[in-house]
Formats: structure tokens, C-alpha cells, sequence
């Protein structure tokens, strides 16, 4: 047998031919660029998170920056965020010229520790990302009350929890400001890149669809130095398609997520995703930890079962960050976490035989 790391083929087969004539229509009119399937597409996305407002954008990354920058934040501030992430995490912080600051994880949910987070506040701090990792939420009641605390902006990285609920509520309508990544393995994917920047704030939201659009409020009228980062029609078309399925394909990861607890409970060394009761967890990625991380990767690997590190080097020990001046020991949760987690193939269509495919393959080496 072998199993893939993700494989959306069967999503592609049921959306087909609902996307094929949206396609079509954006083919022949030539609208690719904010047309009416992408305003459509930004209402839908707004009201399943329960927000306002949603602004289309080209990627995951280019949702936290201007997301930052919309909250003018700039050169000589700091925002906080966890070293335990994929690192547009941090570089959307880096671009407009302000300081990440890194705040360890929880070692039970490997999220922001809200209680390692007043030590971090500086004079200097405007924001905390929080990184609902995996799909399942930061400690959300804790980072908001800290935030308005100390007046500080919470942007939320949902890039890995599209539909996740924190305490009954949507992800996306929980911070200031939610960004979301199209990326196309992500949980709600494109055809290519995209992302979403989600607010209620309509200061929020005005500043965002300026800054994606050259700046501009009339044609040629620009009002703010701006980008170029617009989701594409075409994209829009897609992803509607698949958010009208996303609960339910979530509800798959969730019921897969059960079958891979099952097989592996027996095994005293594997620690599964650790699930909170006053959330959900959309298991975007179903990561395990173990002892002997690579050599049983490797072995998995030879089996044929698709496996990645999500992520094996905690950002503030990345040669990108080096001049932030940290070491090993800084933050020992992320490091520990990172020298020991693996994710296994998870997708909505993956069958009970696949996932015991993987965990046979996975109890002989460990
Ligand atoms: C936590 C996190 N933040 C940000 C991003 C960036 O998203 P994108 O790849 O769409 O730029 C990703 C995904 O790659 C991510 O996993």
C-alpha cells in the first residue's frame, strides 16, 4: 500500500462540476481580477466566520502583512508571536520593518502560553499573533484579556484552522483581525496561492482593501502607498465550491483523527494531538510525537507512507532571525516540541484502511 501525505483527488472529483461553468463564465468574460465570484466569494467566507468583513488577497502570508500594516504597524514596534510556526509568521512582522518578539508554546496544545506572555511586553509592543496551530484554537479568553489589558491588537494566524470553533465561536471572529491561507494544502484550498484577511473592524477592513489594491479608493486615485495582492477570480471559484463542503470535511478529518487515536492509545511513546473540550480541532495536520523522530520518518518514508515536520526548527533558532541574538534553551517547549513531532497523512477522504496502514507501519518502528 502507500499512502500520500494529502490526496484531494476525490475533492476534486465531487466539486468538478460545480466549478467547471463558474470557471467557464470567468474564462469568457474576462473578469480575473476582483470580479464578481471573488466579492461573492469574500461575503460567504466573512459570514461563515462570522465576521463582517473578509478582503481577498494573494496569500496567507500577504494576509498577515497587510493585516499589520493596517493596523499601522511599523518600524520600532513589536508584536509577539510564538517561535513554534511556519515562518510567514514572523516575516510578515519583518517586512513592515517592526520586531517579532518570540513567547514559548503550552507543551499540551503547542500554542502561544498566555502565562509566558506579560514577561514580553515592552513599551514597544503593538500586537500578538496568536497561531491556532494544527487546527485547533489558541488559548483565546487569556490572549484577548492580556491584549486589552495592555492595549495591544490580536491578529489571529488562522492559516491552519478554517471552520475551527473556539468555545462555540468561529475562528476568524475572535481577534481584532483573522488571517487565512488558500495555500493548497490547507484545510479550504485553492488552485494556486490565496488568502483572506477576516475583521469586524471596519477601519480594519477599509485600510485592507486599500493596501491590497495599490492604495487606490478611486482608479487613479491612490490615498496610501499599497501592494498588488488580490485573490483571483478564478480561485474564488473554487473555494467556494469547497467551503459549501467544509464542515463536512472537517467532521472527516475529526472522525479520521479518532480512528488514528484508536490505533495508536496502545502505544505508550506516541503522543497524539492533544484535544481541548472547549474547542474544536480540524486537524489540518495530524501531528504526532516520538521519540527517534527521524529515523522512524525515514522508515515510514521507505514504506511508503507520505510523512513532513511541521516544523523541525523553531523560528528564533532560524538563520533568517539570527540577528535577534537567541540560542538553544530560549525556548525550550518549541525546541522539545519540534525535535520530536511528525504528521501523518490526514485529508477528509482518507480511509480507516489507510490510517491502519500507517500506524502498523508506524508501532514497527517505533
Ligand atoms: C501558520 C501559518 N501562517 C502563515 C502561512 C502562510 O500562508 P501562505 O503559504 O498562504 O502564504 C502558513 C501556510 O503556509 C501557515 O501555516
Amino acid at each position: 500500500m502507500e499512502v500520500q501525505f494529502v490526496d484531494f483527488s476525490e475533492q476534486y472529483r465531487i466539486i468538478k462540476d460545480e466549478i467547471e461553468p463558474g470557471l467557464k463564465k470567468v474564462f469568457e468574460t474576462g473578469n480575473f481580477i476582483l470580479g464578481k465570484e471573488e466579492k461573492d466569494f469574500e461575503s460567504e467566507f466573512a459570514a461563515y466566520c462570522d465576521s463582517k468583513y473578509a478582503v481577498g488577497v494573494n496569500s496567507g502570508t500577504d494576509a498577515l502583512y497587510i493585516a499589520l500594516a493596517a493596523l499601522d504597524i511599523k518600524e520600532g514596534d513589536e508584536v509577539i508571536l510564538p517561535p513554534y510556526t511556519f515562518i510567514a509568521t514572523a516575516l510578515c512582522i519583518s517586512y513592515g520593518g517592526a520586531k517579532p518578539v518570540f513567547v514559548d508554546i503550552e507543551p499540551g496544545t503547542y500554542n502561544l502560553d498566555p502565562k509566558k506572555l506579560k514577561q514580553a511586553i515592552t513599551p514597544r509592543t503593538k500586537a500578538i499573533i496568536p497561531v491556532h496551530i494544527y487546527g485547533q484554537a489558541a488559548n483565546m479568553d487569556e490572549i484577548m484579556a492580556i491584549a486589552k489589558e495592555h492595549k495591544l491588537k490580536v491578529i489571529e494566524d488562522s492559516a491552519q484552522a478554517h471552520g475551527a470553533r473556539y468555545k462555540g465561536k468561529r475562528i476568524g471572529s475572535l481577534g481584532d483581525v483573522s488571517c487565512f491561507s488558500f495555500y493548497p494544502t490547507k484545510a479550504l484550498g485553492a488552485f494556486g496561492d490565496g488568502g483572506m484577511i477576516v475583521t469586524s473592524d471596519e477601519k480594519i477592513y477599509k485600510n485592507s482593501l486599500m493596501l491590497r489594491d495599490y492604495g487606490r479608493e478611486g482608479r487613479y486615485e491612490h490615498k496610501i502607498k499599497g501592494y498588488n495582492s488580490r485573490l483571483d477570480t478564478v480561485q474564488a471559484v473554487v473555494l467556494s465550491a469547497k467551503l459549501k463542503r467544509l464542515d463536512q470535511w472537517n467532521e472527516m478529518r475529526a472522525k479520521m483523527a479518532e480512528v488514528y487515536r484508536e490505533e495508536l492509545k496502545s502505544v505508550k511513546s506516541i503522543v497524539t494531538p492533544p484535544t481541548l473540550a472547549d474547542r474544536t480541532h480540524v486537524y489540518q495536520t495530524y501531528a504526532v510525537r516520538l521519540p527517534n523522530r527521524d529515523k522512524v520518518a525515514e522508515g515510514l518514508k521507505e514504506k511508503k507512507v507520505g510523512v513532513l515536520i511541521h516544523y523541525p526548527i523553531p523560528l528564533h533558532l532560524q538563520e533568517a532571525y539570527k540577528e535577534l541574538g537567541h540560542k538553544r534553551g530560549d525556548f525550550p517547549v518549541s525546541e522539545l516540541v519540534a525535535s520530536e513531532i511528525l504528521s501523518l497523512p490526514m485529508f477528509p477522504h482518507i480511509t480507516k484502511e489507510q490510517i491502519r496502514y500507517v500506524c502498523d507501519s508506524l508501532k514497527a518502528l517505533v
